[in-house]
């Protein structure tokens, strides 16, 4: 595959309370961001198992990013706190095992932030994007 037709696959874990709406928010005031962008809707950050984005790169994505309420509006009080904890632990050994840190991102975007939003997602794409293909933790026996 030829580096200009390539679009890096990106896994969007969104709370529903504030991240999902947020996107939502993006796509009523139309601003744009690119469509490779899988949104998967959770109730809350802390819902995301680290072992999801794990699956997520062996089925192929090649970025991971989690939006969640910003620290201390969590509508779990304080769910996002066991996010960024997790998050960071999964991070740190993602890095041992050679998987670039910039694959994956943890992001705080409200219900309001729609521009935080689709700012945040064309960035997180451009990022992913210098990198190429995830290769490393892709499995096999995913591909089609
Ligand atoms: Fe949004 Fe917990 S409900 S991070």
């Amino acid at each position: 595959m030829s580096m200009s037709e390539y679009k890096p696959l990106i896994v969007a874990f969104c709370c529903n309370w504030c991240s999902y709406a947020g996107a939502d928010l993006a796509g009523n005031n139309r601003l744009c961001y690119p469509a490779d962008v899988k949104i998967i809707r959770v109730p809350c950050s802390c819902r995301v198992n680290p072992m999801f984005i794990l699956r997520a790169f062996q089925r192929g994505a090649d970025g991971v990013i989690i939006c969640g309420c910003h620290p201390g509006d969590c509508h779990y009080t304080s769910g996002n706190y066991y996010t960024r904890r997790r998050m960071a632990t999964l991070f740190s050994m993602l890095d041992y095992l050679g998987i670039e840190k910039e694959r994956t991102r943890v992001e705080w975007v409200s219900a309001a932030e729609g521009a935080k939003f689709a700012a945040t997602m064309n960035d997180f794409v451009e990022t992913v994007a210098a990198l190429g293909e995830n290769k490393r933790l892709e499995d096999l026996r995913c591909k089609k």
